[in-house]
Order: C-alpha cells, then sequence, then structure tokens
C-alpha cells in the first residue's frame, strides 16, 4: 500500500526542545475510560456525587448526591434502578441563607452519610441547609424509600458541605468525627445510638481537623491479650509539636475502643481510650509534613494483617508531590501500647510538647479494658482510677510517629493531587500474590499502581472524568471486580483491568500488569484468571522483570513519503507508552538533534529538506526495563524527492479525476431527472428538455 504523505510547512517551523520524560513514577499507559470498558452515570440536573454504599447483597450501587439517593446497577450503574430525592424545604432554605450561607450552593441538602444496619436498612444523613438531619432507607421491591422519620444529625453530619467528616457503622453504634455547630468550629469524635461517648473539648485532643477516614479493626477477635475491637480515626490538623513560625499542619492517626463507656468522675461521657500519633510519609527531599486525604484499609487474613493505605499531599504549594504509604496494624499497635506519650510543659512562658519520661499509671492510659486490666479488678472504662484517666485526658498525643515499614513511601509522583485511594489483591500467574492501588487524583484520573519488591510501578492512568473535576470517592467491589468513582459531575465504573486493551505481546507483557497475560496460541492479552487450568494455552507474564523476551519481534509498518526541497518535513511517530523512548535512524544511522533535525516527543522534523534528505527513516519505540531494551514497536518511512514536473503532473490528474467525477454525478442526476420525466419526453421532448436544463442550472 502506498500513503502519501506531502507536507508544505512554509516558513520557520516552532520547535520545542525535545521533551524529557522521566521515567520514574510515569504511569506507562494513558487510557480513556471508554477504551477502558467503563460505565458513565449521570442525572440530568443532580451534582455532587460523592457518597456512595455498596450493596453486593442487593447488587446495587447505592449513590449519595445533591438532594439525590440512587439506587444503580452494580454490574452497569448507567442502569438507575430506583431513586428518592431528599431536598431541602423552601423555609429552611430561606433561613439557611438568611444565617449568611450561599442559597444556591451551601443550603441545600448534600448526601454525605450511608451505612448498612444489621436490619438490611440503611442510615443516611444529608446536610439539609446547614441543619444536618439523618434517616432510615430502605430498598425493597426495586424501590428506594425514606421513612420519613428525621433525626439531629449533629455530630454526625457535618453543616457545611464542603467540610469533610468520617464515620462507621459497627454493631448498630454510629461512629462520626466531624464539627458539631453551625460554624463548623468544634470538631467532636463521637459514638452515638445509645449513650453517647464524645471527645473532650481540648485543643491538645482536636485542633482544626480535617477529618478524611474512619476504619472499624476487630481486634477483639481471637486476640490472646483478650483485646477490644478498635476504631481508627485519620485526619490532619494543627501540629502542636513543631516549633514553626507559622501554622504547621501534621496528619494522624487516632483510635478509640469499641467498649469504651467513658470514665466514672473524669472523663464522663468522654473517651477514655483515646490516642492520637503522628503519621509520616515524608518525602525524601522535603521535611515538612505531608498532609493525609483519604485512607483504606486492607486486610488479607485475620485483623493481625491488616494494613492501612493512605494518600498524602503536600501542605504547601511549593511541593507538588503526592505520596502513597502504607501502614501496618502491628506498627501503630505498638506505638499506642508501648510508646512513649508526649507531655505539655511551659518553657519561658511558651507551651511545648515534648517526650515524657515520667512514671506511666497502670493501668496503662489510653489501653481498652483487655485481660490484664480485668486480672487486676478493672472491668469497663468506668472502673478506671482517675490517675490513668486524667494522665491521658491531658496526654493524648504519643511522642513517636507511625511510619510505614521501609520508612519510605511506596509511590511519589510530581502533579495533580492525590484524593482517594483503594486497594484490591489479585493472583499473578505463577501463584504470588499482588496489591493493586487504584489512586483517584484532583485531576480526574485513577492511577493503577503495584509495587513489586521495593520498585512501584504505575501500570495506567485511566482518565475518568475532565481534568478539572476531581476524583471524590472511590470505592472497590471485589466480588464484581469493578471500581466505582465518583466526582461533581458524574460517577463512573471502571473494571479493575482491560487486558484486551493490549494488541501485542511485548506491550502485554511489559504492562506487568498482574490481572493480565499474553497467550501465544490465541495472540492475545488475556485475564490471568479466565485462564482454565487444564487448557493448553502458554501465557506470558513478567510482573517483576517486566520480562519479555519470549515474544516475537514487533512488526514494522512502512510509509513511503514524498517531500519537496526547502520544506520542512514531519514524520509521525508516537512512542509506545509514556515510558518508550523514541529512536530516530536514517539509511542506519542514528539521527541526532541538530540544525537540520528536531527530535520531538512524537515527531521528526527534517528543518529546510534537501535532496541529500531522501532515504529511509526509521523510528523505534524502545522500552528499558531492568536494563534491558525492548523494541514495543517501529516505523519505516522511506522518503522520496518530489519531482516537480511530476507533482504537477499529480496535480492535474487529480483535477481531472475530481472534473470527471462532477460531470458523471451531473450525467446521472440529469439523466435520473429525464427518468422521472420520461411519459413526458415522449409527448413534449422540447418541454422536457428546458426542463432538465433548469435542473442542471439550479
Ligand atoms: C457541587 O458540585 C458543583 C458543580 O460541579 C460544584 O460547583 C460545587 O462546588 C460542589 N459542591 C460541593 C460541596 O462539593
Ligand atoms: C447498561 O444499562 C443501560 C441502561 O439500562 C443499557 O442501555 C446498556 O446497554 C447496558 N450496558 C451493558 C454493557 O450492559
Ligand atoms: C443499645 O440500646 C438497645 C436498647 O435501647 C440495646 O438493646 C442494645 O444492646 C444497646 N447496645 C449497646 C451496644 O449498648
Ligand atoms: C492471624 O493469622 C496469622 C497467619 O495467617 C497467624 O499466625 C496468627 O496467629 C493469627 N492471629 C490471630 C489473632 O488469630
Amino acid at each position: 500500500m502506498l500513503f502519501l504523505l506531502i507536507l508544505f510547512c512554509w516558513g520557520p517551523a516552532v520547535v520545542t526542545s525535545s521533551q524529557v520524560w522521566p521515567l520514574y513514577s510515569t504511569p506507562r499507559k494513558t487510557v480513556t475510560l471508554s477504551s477502558y470498558g467503563g460505565h458513565v452515570f449521570q442525572e440530568k440536573g443532580v451534582w455532587n456525587y460523592s457518597t456512595m454504599l455498596l450493596r453486593e447483597d442487593m447488587g446495587v450501587l447505592i449513590l449519595g448526591a445533591r438532594g439525590t439517593i440512587f439506587a444503580l446497577d452494580l454490574n452497569n450503574i448507567t442502569h438507575k434502578k430506583a431513586m428518592v430525592k431528599w431536598e431541602v424545604i423552601p423555609s429552611m432554605r430561606t433561613s439557611c441563607s438568611f444565617k449568611g450561607r450561599d442559597f444556591e450552593t451551601e443550603c441545600l441538602n448534600y448526601i454525605r452519610i450511608l451505612h448498612k444496619m444489621s436490619d438490611g436498612r440503611m442510615y443516611v444523613c444529608g446536610t439539609n441547609a446547614f441543619d444536618p438531619t439523618c434517616d432510615y432507607m430502605s430498598y425493597t421491591d426495586g424501590n428506594l424509600i425514606l421513612e420519613n422519620n428525621q433525626y439531629d444529625g449533629r455530630g454526625k453530619c457535618p453543616f457545611d458541605p464542603f467540610q469533610r467528616s468520617a464515620s462507621e457503622l459497627v454493631d448498630g453504634q454510629l461512629y462520626s468525627a466531624t464539627t458539631v455547630n453551625f460554624m463548623g468550629t468544634k470538631p467532636v469524635i463521637m459514638r452515638s445510638f445509645n449513650s453517647t461517648i464524645q471527645t473532650e473539648v481540648s485543643a491538645s485532643w482536636l485542633w482544626d481537623p480535617t477529618f478524611v477516614g474512619m476504619k472499624h479493626v476487630a481486634e477483639g477477635e481471637e486476640n490472646p491479650e483478650g483485646d477490644d475491637d478498635k476504631i481508627y480515626l485519620f485526619f490532619s490538623e494543627v501540629s502542636m509539636e513543631y516549633d514553626s513560625y507559622k501554622t504547621l499542619a501534621v496528619s494522624r492517626v487516632a483510635r478509640v475502643c469499641k467498649g469504651d463507656l467513658g470514665g466514672q468522675l473524669t472523663l464522663v461521657r468522654k473517651w477514655t481510650s483515646f490516642q492520637k500519633a503522628r503519621l509520616d510519609c515524608s518525602l525524601p527531599e522535603t521535611k515538612l509534613p505531608v498532609l493525609i486525604q483519604d485512607v483504606f484499609l486492607f486486610c488479607p487474613g485475620n485483623w493481625s494483617t491488616c494494613v492501612f493505605y493512605g494518600v498524602f499531599t503536600p501542605q504547601t504549594v511549593l511541593s507538588q508531590y503526592s505520596t502513597v504509604c502504607a501502614y501496618r496494624i502491628q506498627d501503630i499497635r505498638e506505638v499506642f501500647s508501648k510508646g512513649k506519650f508526649k507531655t505539655m510543659v511551659n518553657i519561658d512562658n511558651n507551651l511545648k510538647w515534648i517526650t515524657y519520661y515520667g512514671d506511666v499509671p497502670d493501668p496503662r492510659p489510653g489501653a481498652c479494658i483487655n485481660n490484664d486490666a480485668r486480672q487486676k479488678g478493672f472491668f469497663k472504662s468506668l472502673d478506671l482510677p482517675d490517675k490513668t484517666l486524667l494522665f491521658i485526658r491531658d496526654r493524648p498525643l504519643m511522642d513517636q510517629a507511625v511510619e510505614p515499614p521501609s520508612k519510605q513511601p511506596l509511590l511519589v509522583k510530581k502533579g495533580a493531587a492525590f484524593t482517594s485511594i483503594v486497594v484490591a489483591s489479585t493472583t499473578a500467574l505463577d501463584g504470588s500474590i499482588h496489591q493493586v492501588m487504584f489512586i483517584g487524583t484532583a485531576s480526574g484520573s485513577v492511577l493503577k499502581a503495584v509495587n513489586y519488591d521495593g520498585e512501584t510501578v504505575i501500570i495506567e492512568e485511566v482518565q475518568l472524568f475532565a481534568r478539572s473535576e476531581p476524583v471524590k470517592i472511590l470505592r472497590l467491589s471485589s466480588t464484581v471486580g469493578q471500581l466505582y468513582a465518583g466526582s461533581d459531575v458524574a460517577a463512573v465504573q471502571m473494571p479493575l483491568s482491560a487486558c484486551d486493551y493490549y494488541t501485542s505481546c511485548m506491550d502485554c507483557v511489559l504492562a506487568r500488569d498482574p490481572y493480565c497475560g499474553w497467550d501465544l496460541i490465541s495472540n492475545s492479552c488475556v485475564a490471568v484468571n479466565s485462564i482454565l487450568p487444564d487448557s493448553h494455552s502458554e501465557v506470558v507474564q513478567s510482573l517483576r522483570d517486566g520480562n519479555a523476551s519470549h515474544c516475537p519481534a514487533v512488526e514494522s509498518t512502512k510509509t513511503i513519503t514524498f517531500f519537496y526541497p526547502g520544506n520542512t518535513v514531519s514524520l509521525l511517530c508516537e512512542p509506545g507508552s509514556n515510558l518508550a523512548q523514541v529512536q530516530w535512524h536514517v539509511n542506519g544511522h542514528p539521527v541526532e538533534n541538530s540544525n537540520v533535525y528536531q527530535i520531538q516527543h512524537n515527531t521528526l522534523l527534517i528543518l529546510n529538506a534537501s535532496e541529500s534528505d531522501a532515504g529511509h527513516y526509521n523510528c523505534t519505540s524502545v522500552e528499558t526495563i531492568k536494563g534491558v531494551d525492548y523494541v514495543t514497536q517501529t516505523v519505516t518511512y522511506e522518503l522520496r524527492l518530489g519531482n516537480f514536473m511530476q507533482s504537477i503532473f499529480l496535480a492535474l490528474t487529480v483535477l481531472v479525476i475530481i472534473l470527471t467525477l462532477i460531470l458523471l454525478a451531473l450525467v446521472i442526476w440529469n439523466f435520473y431527472k429525464g427518468y422521472l420525466s420520461f411519459s413526458k419526453c415522449l409527448n413534449n421532448n422540447k418541454e422536457s428538455l428546458s426542463g432538465s436544463t433548469a435542473n442542471i442550472a439550479s
């Protein structure tokens, strides 16, 4: 096949220097949602799709938006199964705006809490025009029904729709972290429904916090120490431990015990088990603490194997690096149950938090009631002695920070801030198990990343929403094998892998996706979990090494291109992936940037081409993995000098063809009209002829 690619680029071309693509933390592929097999859900006139509850038991995704709750088919979220409106009544909206809040954006009902109850119903709360309100909801016979018993949502759901909060429903009790006043200035961590237990109102407990996540860990199960379940809370707040010329924020992990009933005389109806520690996920190059944005609890086995994955963003605009860290539950427990405390001292009229070296009372402050406490006669928190309670009331902060096991982030990436994370687990072809991170970004995409022996690779970046629409929420259904994401404008669903996106063996293997492998028999990139054990397939997968040496060499495409002396010739060659380097050769010699050649990201420009530039141009996309170069695609151009006479001849030929076609079309048109008036033609030949002439003219 012969392609003609004649480029007329007169004048000097605008040339940017060839872009350097950092190979570090760059997604290998940038993919659209549709090519990943995703679906979008959007309801006309509804915004802020930012709360989700997976009801795998009912096959639906409960999606909370502004003034509306949806039940969507988990397998296909474009299929809306039910919806219910929960809007603010006009008088409340007016009174909200009288109090100085924005009528159009703030004085509305943003659904912020959705939990499943043990009886199958759901607990739902909304901001309700700065008057947080909760209700029970059921999904029966294909209908979403709100019970319309409106309960006070203060302390459960924020007043302000722009404020973040966290909650968890455990054993029929609601644990929530939010602010309890209209101004949004009084933070609280509270357990409600039966008797309310909450945090002490004190800056040393919570100082202007931003709550991002809450997780229940069933540590009471099969616990040899007879320990209790814990509720872990992740947030950022103003730091108390740093001396700084300006307020510095830090990330925290805090926890309370499920069985905490508060104290008898001290800490009455307050947590006796509230402890917090700094959470570090520091970047190698900056010492400023990073701020947590979301957390995912991943438990591969019993609770002792649980790991918290957190995403962090910088607190100054000077840094653009986001990070991901994973923390083992055992490391967090160690800090709380064995670590030192911090204490506040007054040094030269300056309050400082320093390590506490004094005696620690027994039972240990902040500890849950465990076998040790029971042995000493303390069966519930109400039994705890005052000195234990006073100690923890005044010293909720641990001295030591919680760090990830390797003391460094799993992933560091420059660019759009990370907003959310979920982690899936999958078994590779060789039986090894991998955790796959899906990280939502402020630029509407999700990154899919895996850590192989300390090296994190970003397999793909899938663009879910417009670049201006941050991912607000991510949810994972391992049973359905789908990821759900919400933003202000839409909700989307996408599969955890899209192996058929890869069409060559090289590309499929170099993706290093634990879900995918190249089947040498069917010549396709297949999902490894779909391969039957007794099938005669020969599948290549090489996750740690990205070894694609079993793949056949890629086929080259060849194009013949004509050029004219003095023009700028531009030869296109898209790199096979974001990690590939493009290499150009002319007649077998490497091309380098010069005053003739400009190598750009996806093109080679030959400036002011002369006759001597004719020849064979070869572009190869080369990806280097573990020191091995793989050619992922090759494109060859045969550049021929276009003869001037030849080009005139060509132009004339094209002109003749076009004219012939026009003529032909006119003849057909004429004949068609003539045929219609064929009977008339017999009667009055002259009339019909003049009619045809008129047709031609029109
Ligand atoms: C809700 O969505 C609208 C439209 O995108 C956006 O302008 C607004 O900031 C969102 N509100 C909240 C509370 O996120
Ligand atoms: C998803 O549901 C929509 C609406 O019910 C339907 O039109 C569409 O065909 C479905 N798509 C798939 C892939 O099932
Ligand atoms: C909460 O109160 C109900 C009755 O009001 C009781 O049945 C239940 O056991 C209580 N739950 C807890 C955890 O105290
Ligand atoms: C949890 O599982 C691990 C191995 O999977 C085992 O060694 C450990 O004893 C178990 N712990 C508890 C508390 O059951």
